[in-house]
């Protein structure tokens, strides 16, 4: 990530460096030569990390000042993004920067979050303990009743700034934005805003509101939905705690309301402010550290309604997360604040110590997991990050699957959002042995309702009443370059049926038929992966329905390998694909 130009660089430096006092310009100057020099991993922590330091130890203030300075020399991002940025992320950064060392395992782990310049480093054991061992077999049978359906909605990501008519092409990461026709000076506009959305843009309430309100339209008659997270939009430079607050509110009011029906929510990486900020309750008891509580306090009341008292108890005092046994079922949905084990939740680099369980979040799935166990329950495990994805940390990703795979004959599905594509994970009792016997749990990936990474979507499951597998995965969407979808509206149409789409191959490939019974567990989805691996128009199709169509990347040779190995890995450890971009903005 050195600048483009050094020699732009070297000029800039000077004209910038003049106007400093003396003492700060040798920091801001030994920044720089940083940036510079930071290559790779070691460099990182030879040559990036003491001068960040030594700036963190002369106060949150003064860092935030440097680091926007250094943001804007280095032209990392706009002027208002620079400083929008680091006068919120600041002072997480620098908290973090005093607390550890740079030649430690917290040091890398900050390298590769924060500037993508180191790999995770190598998982640090640990055993989570179980009350009890595992019983063996599942009692779980279907005797072939019709299913149910079930609604998950995610990473609607509602801009309440979205201006119909202000320009989709900006040089931010999102547009959308700005109030042009008031403006004295008249601005071209390349690309209007519509009044359904725009593929540079986050959500516009229009559409948020055409997504609750299809089901009533298309007849789709589910038990209960699911919200898998990020509900706030994503111009994280200007966000803020109340627009926080009152974004998520109006969310819940509105999904309460035009939805009609029970929902499981779940809490995203940016429904904090700043975005992805959820320090650990340790840390929280210093003054200086913004608490993510109000976020549980506001999810704790507008959820309530939802969810009940006891896991509104629960949302307030465990982190965001809770646990409900569904009225009329035998299934014990349990949602996690997946934040805790995310990487780019800087508050977690604060301490040399490696903490395995922040806010005991673990220990509250393998109650809730042992509960469901001694209660003859199936269990679902619904949260924003799926575990196998680069940017979930590879020790919590570690202790996380060991607990997948002590309570694999409970847990029936898990549910996550946060990548925007339609996708999926599967974990496995031998990673080292990836077969369709050792598959074991699978993650469902649903599509987001922001149109930037495709087009906006929804799923919904069929679901086996004895079992609680997922028999289908059928995706709606509505198409964003339809032309009537900005004049009258998105038209939310099924895109396809997983069963009827993927069922024939895999049964193709392994000479069975899928019998109607017959879940898409992990086995179903582990073979699909090896008709991926062998059947590249098979393949080709997946890579188009990920993002319903709407922004189809090319896929192949070294690609494919990586994206089979992706959906092989709900362990992170595991995945061959890492994040490697800056990732403060
Ligand atoms: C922080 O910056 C202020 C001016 O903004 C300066 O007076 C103070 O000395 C700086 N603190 C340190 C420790 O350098
Ligand atoms: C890190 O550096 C300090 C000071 O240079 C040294 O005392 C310590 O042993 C080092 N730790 C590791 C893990 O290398
Ligand atoms: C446009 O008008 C609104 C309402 O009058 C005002 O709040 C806003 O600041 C104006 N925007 C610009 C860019 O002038
Ligand atoms: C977007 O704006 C830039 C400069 O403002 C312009 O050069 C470019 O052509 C525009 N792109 C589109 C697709 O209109
Ligand atoms: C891999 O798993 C399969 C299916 O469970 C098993 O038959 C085989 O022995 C395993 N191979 C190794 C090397 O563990
Ligand atoms: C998935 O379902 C098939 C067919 O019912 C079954 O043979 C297989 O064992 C199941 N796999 C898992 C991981 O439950
Ligand atoms: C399926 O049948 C075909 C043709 O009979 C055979 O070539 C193939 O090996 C079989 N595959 C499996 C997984 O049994
Ligand atoms: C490969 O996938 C395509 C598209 O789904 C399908 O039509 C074709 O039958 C598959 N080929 C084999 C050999 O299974
Ligand atoms: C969306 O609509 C456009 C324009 O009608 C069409 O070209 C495109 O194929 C459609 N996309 C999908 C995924 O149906």
């Amino acid at each position: 990530m050195g600048p483009s130009s050094s020699k732009f660089f070297s000029l800039l430096l000077l004209s910038i460096v003049i106007v400093l006092d003396t003492c700060r310009a040798d920091l801001f100057t030994d920044i720089i030569t940083g940036f510079e020099g930071a290559t790779d991993c070691s460099s990182c922590q030879s040559v990036l990390l003491p001068p960040l330091q030594t700036l963190a130890n002369q106060g949150d203030a003064n860092f935030t000042v440097t680091m926007t300075e250094v943001c804007e020399a280095l032209q990392l991002a706009d002027v208002e993004v620079c400083s929008g940025t680091f006068s919120r992320t600041g002072l997480i950064l620098s908290h973090g920067l005093r607390g550890f060392s740079p030649n430690g395992t917290t040091a890398v782990k900050f390298c590769n979050a924060v500037f993508g310049l180191c790999q995770q480093p190598p998982v640090t054991p640990f055993h989570v303990s179980f009350p009890k061992p595992a019983p063996s077999g599942t009692k779980f049978i279907s005797r072939g009743r019709p299913p149910f359906q079930v609604l998950h909605i995610s990473d609607v990501h509602i801009d309440r700034f979205y201006t119909v008519g202000a320009d989709g092409n900006c040089s931010e990461s999102i547009c959308c934005r700005d109030p042009v026709s008031n403006m004295s000076v008249p601005v071209a506009v390349s690309d209007p805003a519509g009044p359904f959305g725009n593929t540079n843009c986050d959500s516009p309430v229009s559409l948020s509101r055409s997504l609750l309100g299809a089901m009533n339209v298309i007849g789709i008659d589910a038990k209960f939905s699911i919200f898998t997270g990020d509900v706030v939009e994503r111009a994280t430079w200007s966000v803020d705690r109340s627009e926080v607050m009152s974004d998520l509110v109006d969310w819940n009011e509105e999904m309460t309301k035009l939805l009609d029906m029970p929902i499981y929510p779940a809490l995203g990486n940016h429904d904090s402010a700043p975005v992805n900020s959820f320090p650990r309750k340790i840390s929280a008891t210093n003054p200086n550290i913004t608490s993510a509580q109000f976020v549980f306090d506001t999810q704790s009341a507008g959820w309530e309604g939802l969810i009940g008292q006891v896991a509104a108890n629960q949302v307030e005092h465990d982190s965001g997360s809770y646990s409900v046994v569904h009225p009329g079922t035998n299934l014990r949905i349990i949602s996690m604040n997946t934040q805790y084990w995310y990487i780019q939740n800087y508050w977690l680099y604060d301490t040399d110590e490696q903490i395995p369980d922040p806010n005991g979040l673990f220990a509250f799935l393998v109650y809730q997991l042992q509960e469901a166990e001694e209660e003859g329950q199936r269990a679902w495990i619904i949260g924003h990050i799926p575990s196998g994805k680069a940017d979930f940390p590879h020790d919590q990703s570690n202790y996380y699957d060991q607990i997948i795979q002590r309570y694999k004959n409970t847990i029936s599905a898990q549910f996550a959002g946060h990548s925007h594509v339609d996708e999926f994970q599967i974990a496995y009792s031998d990673y080292n042995n990836q077969t369709a016997k050792t598959a074991d749990s699978v993650i469902f990936v649903g599509p987001a309702l922001t149109p930037q990474s495709g087009n906006p979507a929804f799923k919904l499951y069929d679901i086996d009443p004895d079992t609680y597998e997922v028999l289908d995965a059928k995706v709606f969407m509505a198409n964003i370059t339809d032309p009537t979808f900005q004049t009258s509206g998105p038209t939310w149409e099924l895109y396809y049926s997983a069963r009827d789409s993927y069922g024939p191959l895999v049964s193709a490939f392994t000479n069975t038929t899928l019998s109607p019974a017959d879940p898409l567990n992990a086995s179903f989805w582990h073979v699909l992966t090896e008709v991926f691996a062998s059947n590249g128009t098979a393949f080709q199709e997946w890579n188009t329905r990920k993002s319903r169509g709407g922004s189809v990347g090319s896929c192949t040779g070294s690609c494919v390998t990586n994206s089979v190995c992706d959906m092989r890995a709900a362990r992170s450890e595991n995945n061959c694909v890492s994040s490697h971009f800056l990732c403060v903005f």
